[in-house]
Protein backbone atom coordinates (compact mmCIF):
# COMPACT_ATOMS: atom_id res chain seq x y z
CA UNK A 1 0.00 0.00 0.00
CA UNK A 2 1.46 3.40 -0.94
CA UNK A 3 0.64 6.82 1.14
CA UNK A 4 1.25 9.99 -0.26
CA UNK A 5 1.87 12.58 3.08
CA UNK A 6 1.52 16.11 2.81
CA UNK A 7 2.65 19.12 5.06
CA UNK A 8 2.44 22.36 4.20
CA UNK A 9 1.39 23.57 7.68
CA UNK A 10 4.57 26.24 8.11
CA UNK A 11 7.75 27.16 5.97
CA UNK A 12 8.19 23.32 4.88
CA UNK A 13 6.67 22.03 1.53
CA UNK A 14 6.87 18.61 2.36
CA UNK A 15 5.59 15.27 0.46
CA UNK A 16 6.45 11.48 0.89
CA UNK A 17 5.11 8.62 -0.52
CA UNK A 18 6.15 5.50 2.41
CA UNK A 19 5.22 1.67 1.64
CA UNK A 20 3.01 0.31 3.82
CA UNK A 21 3.64 2.22 6.54
CA UNK A 22 6.93 1.69 7.15
CA UNK A 23 9.20 2.41 4.36
CA UNK A 24 10.06 5.74 3.01
CA UNK A 25 10.06 5.83 -0.73
CA UNK A 26 10.87 9.42 -1.01
CA UNK A 27 11.08 12.32 1.38
CA UNK A 28 10.97 15.73 -0.04
CA UNK A 29 11.04 19.11 1.68
CA UNK A 30 11.59 22.47 0.19
CA UNK A 31 12.10 25.09 2.43
CA UNK A 32 11.01 28.77 1.81
CA UNK A 33 13.45 29.19 5.02
CA UNK A 34 15.86 31.75 2.77
CA UNK A 35 13.10 34.06 2.36
CA UNK A 36 11.97 34.46 5.64
CA UNK A 37 15.73 34.76 7.25
CA UNK A 38 15.85 38.50 6.94
CA UNK A 39 12.05 38.82 8.86
CA UNK A 40 13.49 36.96 11.70
CA UNK A 41 10.82 34.43 11.78
CA UNK A 42 7.83 33.20 9.69
CA UNK A 43 5.94 35.39 7.19
CA UNK A 44 2.72 34.11 6.36
CA UNK A 45 2.22 35.15 3.55
CA UNK A 46 5.42 34.52 2.14
CA UNK A 47 4.92 31.11 3.36
CA UNK A 48 1.62 30.35 1.72
CA UNK A 49 2.69 31.97 -1.44
CA UNK A 50 5.49 29.62 -1.77
CA UNK A 51 3.25 26.69 -0.69
CA UNK A 52 1.66 27.30 -4.07
CA UNK A 53 4.64 27.36 -6.50
CA UNK A 54 6.40 24.67 -4.99
CA UNK A 55 3.76 22.18 -3.78
CA UNK A 56 2.78 20.46 -7.12
CA UNK A 57 6.38 20.05 -8.50
CA UNK A 58 7.30 18.48 -4.89
CA UNK A 59 4.65 16.44 -5.02
CA UNK A 60 6.15 14.88 -8.86
CA UNK A 61 9.61 14.78 -7.24
CA UNK A 62 8.20 12.68 -4.45
CA UNK A 63 6.47 10.64 -6.86
CA UNK A 64 9.58 10.47 -9.19
CA UNK A 65 12.16 9.69 -6.20
CA UNK A 66 9.48 7.05 -5.06
CA UNK A 67 9.32 5.22 -8.73
CA UNK A 68 5.78 5.74 -8.44
CA UNK A 69 2.80 7.10 -10.56
CA UNK A 70 -0.06 8.80 -9.36
CA UNK A 71 -2.25 6.13 -10.36
CA UNK A 72 -0.47 4.20 -7.76
CA UNK A 73 -1.27 5.61 -4.93
CA UNK A 74 -3.77 4.05 -2.60
CA UNK A 75 -4.26 6.80 0.19
CA UNK A 76 -3.59 10.07 0.83
CA UNK A 77 -2.72 11.70 4.38
CA UNK A 78 -2.38 15.22 4.87
CA UNK A 79 -1.69 17.35 7.38
CA UNK A 80 -4.95 19.99 8.65
CA UNK A 81 -3.50 21.33 11.68
CA UNK A 82 -2.69 23.10 13.67
CA UNK A 83 -0.17 25.67 11.80
CA UNK A 84 -0.44 28.94 9.82
CA UNK A 85 -4.49 28.66 8.20
CA UNK A 86 -3.11 29.83 4.44
CA UNK A 87 -0.21 27.29 4.98
CA UNK A 88 -2.55 24.37 5.64
CA UNK A 89 -5.45 25.42 2.97
CA UNK A 90 -2.86 25.24 0.47
CA UNK A 91 -1.95 21.40 1.19
CA UNK A 92 -5.14 20.58 1.98
CA UNK A 93 -6.65 21.83 -1.14
CA UNK A 94 -4.10 20.00 -3.31
CA UNK A 95 -4.61 16.87 -1.47
CA UNK A 96 -8.50 17.03 -2.00
CA UNK A 97 -7.97 17.89 -5.47
CA UNK A 98 -6.19 14.33 -6.12
CA UNK A 99 -8.25 12.63 -4.00
CA UNK A 100 -11.49 14.05 -5.75
CA UNK A 101 -9.38 13.25 -9.62
CA UNK A 102 -8.19 9.87 -8.77
CA UNK A 103 -10.75 8.54 -5.91
CA UNK A 104 -8.06 7.91 -3.49
CA UNK A 105 -9.46 8.29 0.17
CA UNK A 106 -8.35 10.70 2.05
CA UNK A 107 -7.08 11.89 5.78
CA UNK A 108 -6.82 14.21 7.36
CA UNK A 109 -3.88 14.25 9.89
CA UNK A 110 -3.23 16.16 13.21
CA UNK A 111 0.11 17.73 12.70
CA UNK A 112 1.89 17.01 16.82
CA UNK A 113 0.91 13.52 16.50
CA UNK A 114 3.03 13.04 13.42
CA UNK A 115 5.45 14.60 14.94
CA UNK A 116 5.53 11.85 17.74
CA UNK A 117 5.32 9.37 14.78
CA UNK A 118 8.41 10.62 13.55
CA UNK A 119 10.72 8.69 16.40
CA UNK A 120 9.15 5.47 15.11
CA UNK A 121 10.12 5.18 11.39
CA UNK A 122 12.65 3.00 10.53
CA UNK A 123 12.77 2.41 14.26
CA UNK A 124 11.49 -0.29 16.55
CA UNK A 125 7.34 0.74 18.41
CA UNK A 126 7.07 0.65 21.26
CA UNK A 127 3.91 -0.09 22.98
CA UNK A 128 1.47 1.98 25.42
CA UNK A 129 1.65 3.52 27.64
CA UNK A 130 4.58 6.33 26.91
CA UNK A 131 4.32 9.99 27.75
CA UNK A 132 4.99 12.20 24.55
CA UNK A 133 7.14 14.98 24.48
CA UNK A 134 6.61 17.69 21.56
CA UNK A 135 8.79 20.12 21.26
CA UNK A 136 8.75 22.53 18.17
CA UNK A 137 8.91 25.75 16.47
CA UNK A 138 5.13 26.67 17.49
CA UNK A 139 4.18 24.20 20.34
CA UNK A 140 5.65 22.63 23.38
CA UNK A 141 3.26 20.13 24.92
CA UNK A 142 3.39 16.53 27.14
CA UNK A 143 1.08 13.91 26.53
CA UNK A 144 0.02 10.55 27.74
CA UNK A 145 -0.59 8.25 25.25
CA UNK A 146 -2.62 4.85 26.20
CA UNK A 147 -4.59 4.01 22.82
CA UNK A 148 -5.58 7.26 22.76
CA UNK A 149 -3.79 10.93 23.30
CA UNK A 150 -4.79 12.94 26.65
CA UNK A 151 -3.51 16.05 27.17
CA UNK A 152 -1.07 16.94 29.94
CA UNK A 153 0.42 19.93 29.82
CA UNK A 154 1.43 22.89 27.47
CA UNK A 155 3.58 26.03 27.12
CA UNK A 156 1.60 29.14 28.96
CA UNK A 157 3.72 31.19 26.52
CA UNK A 158 6.51 30.52 24.28
CA UNK A 159 7.14 27.09 22.78
CA UNK A 160 10.67 25.76 23.14
CA UNK A 161 11.68 26.48 19.86
CA UNK A 162 10.28 29.68 19.85
CA UNK A 163 12.33 31.10 23.07
CA UNK A 164 15.17 29.37 20.76
CA UNK A 165 14.25 31.50 17.87
CA UNK A 166 13.61 34.51 20.10
CA UNK A 167 16.97 34.36 21.68
CA UNK A 168 19.15 34.21 18.85
CA UNK A 169 17.30 37.32 17.67
CA UNK A 170 18.35 39.15 21.10
CA UNK A 171 22.11 37.49 20.09
CA UNK A 172 21.72 39.22 16.52
CA UNK A 173 21.71 35.37 15.04
CA UNK A 174 19.91 34.31 12.22
CA UNK A 175 16.32 32.19 12.12
CA UNK A 176 16.09 29.62 13.06
CA UNK A 177 17.62 29.88 16.10
CA UNK A 178 17.74 26.53 17.64
CA UNK A 179 20.68 24.93 15.30
CA UNK A 180 22.72 27.82 15.32
CA UNK A 181 22.09 28.32 19.13
CA UNK A 182 22.81 24.09 19.60
CA UNK A 183 25.79 25.14 17.41
CA UNK A 184 27.64 28.34 19.45
CA UNK A 185 27.03 26.75 22.74
CA UNK A 186 29.66 23.75 21.80
CA UNK A 187 32.08 26.64 22.69
CA UNK A 188 30.59 27.90 25.60
CA UNK A 189 29.85 26.70 29.39
CA UNK A 190 26.30 26.16 30.51
CA UNK A 191 27.53 27.24 33.80
CA UNK A 192 28.39 30.48 33.70
CA UNK A 193 25.19 32.26 33.67
CA UNK A 194 22.49 30.69 35.94
CA UNK A 195 19.45 31.85 34.13
CA UNK A 196 16.01 31.19 36.06
CA UNK A 197 13.91 28.19 35.46
CA UNK A 198 10.20 28.08 35.49
CA UNK A 199 8.51 25.20 36.84
CA UNK A 200 5.15 26.53 37.68
CA UNK A 201 4.80 24.52 41.02
CA UNK A 202 5.84 21.36 41.84
CA UNK A 203 3.44 19.13 40.47
CA UNK A 204 2.77 20.98 37.07
CA UNK A 205 3.61 19.65 33.91
CA UNK A 206 2.93 23.36 32.06
CA UNK A 207 5.75 25.01 30.56
CA UNK A 208 6.98 28.86 30.77
CA UNK A 209 9.99 29.71 28.41
CA UNK A 210 9.21 34.18 29.26
CA UNK A 211 11.31 34.04 31.90
CA UNK A 212 14.26 32.72 30.62
CA UNK A 213 14.21 35.01 26.91
CA UNK A 214 13.61 38.20 29.25
CA UNK A 215 16.67 36.99 31.70
CA UNK A 216 18.87 36.54 28.17
CA UNK A 217 17.22 40.35 27.02
CA UNK A 218 17.87 42.03 29.90
CA UNK A 219 21.70 39.83 30.51
CA UNK A 220 22.58 41.04 26.85
CA UNK A 221 21.49 44.44 27.36
CA UNK A 222 23.46 44.89 30.38
CA UNK A 223 26.38 43.15 29.30
CA UNK A 224 27.59 42.45 25.57
CA UNK A 225 28.37 44.97 23.26
CA UNK A 226 26.52 45.23 20.04
CA UNK A 227 29.56 44.90 18.36
CA UNK A 228 30.21 41.06 19.32
CA UNK A 229 26.67 40.19 18.29
CA UNK A 230 27.16 41.45 14.74
CA UNK A 231 30.25 39.28 14.76
CA UNK A 232 28.21 36.13 15.39
CA UNK A 233 25.57 37.94 12.79
CA UNK A 234 27.94 36.82 10.46
CA UNK A 235 29.32 33.89 11.59
CA UNK A 236 25.84 31.80 12.32
CA UNK A 237 25.52 31.87 8.36
CA UNK A 238 28.48 30.29 7.95
CA UNK A 239 29.44 26.43 8.52
CA UNK A 240 31.68 25.32 11.40
CA UNK A 241 35.22 25.58 10.04
CA UNK A 242 34.43 29.34 8.71
CA UNK A 243 33.01 29.87 12.29
CA UNK A 244 35.89 28.97 14.34
CA UNK A 245 37.90 31.16 11.71
CA UNK A 246 36.18 33.78 12.11
CA UNK A 247 35.94 33.67 15.50
CA UNK A 248 40.01 33.14 15.21
CA UNK A 249 40.18 36.20 13.11
CA UNK A 250 38.43 38.51 14.83
CA UNK A 251 39.47 40.52 17.75
CA UNK A 252 36.45 39.40 19.15
CA UNK A 253 37.47 36.23 20.43
CA UNK A 254 36.69 36.99 24.34
CA UNK A 255 33.12 38.68 23.37
CA UNK A 256 32.09 35.94 20.95
CA UNK A 257 33.15 32.99 23.81
CA UNK A 258 31.26 35.47 26.26
CA UNK A 259 27.97 35.05 23.58
CA UNK A 260 28.78 31.03 23.66
CA UNK A 261 28.37 31.15 27.28
CA UNK A 262 25.14 32.95 26.89
CA UNK A 263 23.87 30.14 24.31
CA UNK A 264 25.29 27.36 26.28
CA UNK A 265 23.64 28.93 29.61
CA UNK A 266 20.17 29.42 27.74
CA UNK A 267 20.19 26.17 26.04
CA UNK A 268 21.02 24.31 29.21
CA UNK A 269 17.72 26.17 31.30
CA UNK A 270 15.69 24.90 28.29
CA UNK A 271 16.86 21.72 28.39
CA UNK A 272 16.24 21.59 32.11
CA UNK A 273 12.83 22.60 32.18
CA UNK A 274 12.17 19.73 29.58
CA UNK A 275 13.68 17.26 30.88
CA UNK A 276 12.17 17.65 34.65
CA UNK A 277 8.69 17.72 33.34
CA UNK A 278 8.64 15.02 30.94
CA UNK A 279 10.16 12.76 33.91
CA UNK A 280 7.65 14.19 36.18
CA UNK A 281 4.59 13.26 34.01
CA UNK A 282 6.80 9.69 33.39
CA UNK A 283 6.19 9.47 37.24
CA UNK A 284 3.01 11.08 37.51
CA UNK A 285 1.69 8.47 35.01
CA UNK A 286 3.98 5.69 36.05
CA UNK A 287 5.20 5.22 32.61
CA UNK A 288 8.86 3.28 31.65
CA UNK A 289 8.67 5.15 28.02
CA UNK A 290 8.99 8.65 26.40
CA UNK A 291 8.60 9.34 22.75
CA UNK A 292 9.69 12.88 21.31
CA UNK A 293 9.51 14.77 18.55
CA UNK A 294 9.58 18.42 16.70
CA UNK A 295 12.44 20.29 15.78
CA UNK A 296 14.08 21.09 19.22
CA UNK A 297 14.04 17.33 19.69
CA UNK A 298 16.93 17.49 17.10
CA UNK A 299 18.99 19.68 19.79
CA UNK A 300 21.92 17.03 21.26
CA UNK A 301 21.96 18.79 24.40
CA UNK A 302 18.48 17.59 24.95
CA UNK A 303 19.34 13.77 23.78
CA UNK A 304 21.96 13.71 25.91
CA UNK A 305 20.27 15.08 29.14
CA UNK A 306 17.35 13.25 28.61
CA UNK A 307 18.32 9.98 27.77
CA UNK A 308 20.90 10.20 30.72
CA UNK A 309 18.54 11.89 33.37
CA UNK A 310 15.89 8.91 32.43
CA UNK A 311 18.35 6.06 32.21
CA UNK A 312 19.22 6.07 35.94
CA UNK A 313 14.80 5.54 36.29
CA UNK A 314 14.70 3.12 33.61
CA UNK A 315 13.05 5.22 31.26
CA UNK A 316 13.73 4.53 27.97
CA UNK A 317 13.63 7.31 25.02
CA UNK A 318 12.34 7.09 21.79
CA UNK A 319 13.44 9.94 19.43
CA UNK A 320 12.92 10.86 15.61
CA UNK A 321 16.35 10.67 13.12
CA UNK A 322 17.52 13.79 12.21
CA UNK A 323 15.90 14.27 8.94
CA UNK A 324 12.13 13.10 11.07
CA UNK A 325 12.71 16.17 13.85
CA UNK A 326 11.83 18.71 11.72
CA UNK A 327 8.63 19.09 9.67
CA UNK A 328 8.38 16.15 6.69
CA UNK A 329 5.79 14.69 5.79
CA UNK A 330 6.87 10.80 6.34
CA UNK A 331 5.73 11.62 9.74
CA UNK A 332 2.50 12.67 8.24
CA UNK A 333 2.14 9.54 5.66
CA UNK A 334 2.92 6.86 8.21
CA UNK A 335 0.51 8.16 11.21
CA UNK A 336 -2.11 8.18 8.19
CA UNK A 337 -1.16 4.80 6.93
CA UNK A 338 -1.47 3.26 10.77
CA UNK A 339 -4.97 5.59 11.45
CA UNK A 340 -6.18 3.94 7.82
CA UNK A 341 -5.04 0.47 8.75
CA UNK A 342 -7.04 0.49 12.40
CA UNK A 343 -10.49 2.55 11.85
CA UNK A 344 -10.52 2.34 7.89
CA UNK A 345 -13.78 4.35 6.96
CA UNK A 346 -14.36 5.46 10.18
CA UNK A 347 -10.85 7.84 9.86
CA UNK A 348 -11.71 8.43 6.05
CA UNK A 349 -11.78 12.61 5.61
CA UNK A 350 -14.64 14.03 3.05
CA UNK A 351 -14.11 17.04 0.60
CA UNK A 352 -14.93 19.11 3.29
CA UNK A 353 -11.93 18.96 4.91
CA UNK A 354 -10.62 21.89 6.21
CA UNK A 355 -7.45 23.50 8.64
CA UNK A 356 -7.71 24.07 11.92
CA UNK A 357 -4.96 26.13 13.04
CA UNK A 358 -5.81 25.90 17.03
CA UNK A 359 -6.11 22.31 16.49
CA UNK A 360 -5.00 19.99 20.02
CA UNK A 361 -4.07 17.03 20.35
CA UNK A 362 -6.13 13.85 20.18
CA UNK A 363 -8.62 15.81 17.86
O1 LIG B 1 9.04 20.99 14.09
P1 LIG B 1 9.56 22.17 13.38
O2 LIG B 1 10.38 21.94 12.13
O3 LIG B 1 8.42 23.13 12.95
C1 LIG B 1 7.29 23.36 13.73
O4 LIG B 1 6.36 22.52 13.67
O5 LIG B 1 7.30 24.39 14.44
O6 LIG B 1 10.42 23.01 14.46
C2 LIG B 1 11.11 24.17 14.12
C3 LIG B 1 11.74 24.69 15.40
C4 LIG B 1 12.42 26.05 15.25
O7 LIG B 1 11.96 26.88 16.29
C5 LIG B 1 13.90 25.74 15.39
O8 LIG B 1 14.64 26.80 15.98
C6 LIG B 1 13.87 24.53 16.29
O9 LIG B 1 12.76 23.78 15.86
N1 LIG B 1 15.08 23.71 16.14
C7 LIG B 1 15.98 23.50 17.14
C8 LIG B 1 17.02 22.72 16.58
N2 LIG B 1 16.71 22.46 15.27
C9 LIG B 1 15.52 23.07 15.02
N3 LIG B 1 16.00 23.92 18.42
C10 LIG B 1 17.05 23.55 19.19
N4 LIG B 1 18.09 22.83 18.72
C11 LIG B 1 18.11 22.38 17.44
N5 LIG B 1 19.14 21.65 16.99
ZN1 LIG C 1 6.30 20.75 13.17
Amino acid sequence: MLVLGIDTSCDETAVSVVKNGKKVLSNVVFSSLKLHKKFGGVVPEIACRTHVEAVTYAIKRALTEAKAEFRDIDLIAVTFGPGLVGSLLVGISIAKSFSFAGNIPLIGINHLEAHLEGAFINRIRPNSPFVGLVVSGGHTCLVYNNGNYELLGRTRDDAAGEAFDKVAKILGLTYPGGPVIERLAEDGDPEKIRFPRSFLGRDSLDFSFSGVKTAVLYYVRDNLERQASGVMCQASGKSKQDFKRLKRTTQSARRTTHIADIAASFQEAVVDMLVTKTLLACKIKRVDKVVVGGGVAANSRLRKRLIGDAAELNIKVYYPSGQFCTDNAAMVAVLGYRRYKRYKKREISDLSLTAVPNLRFGE
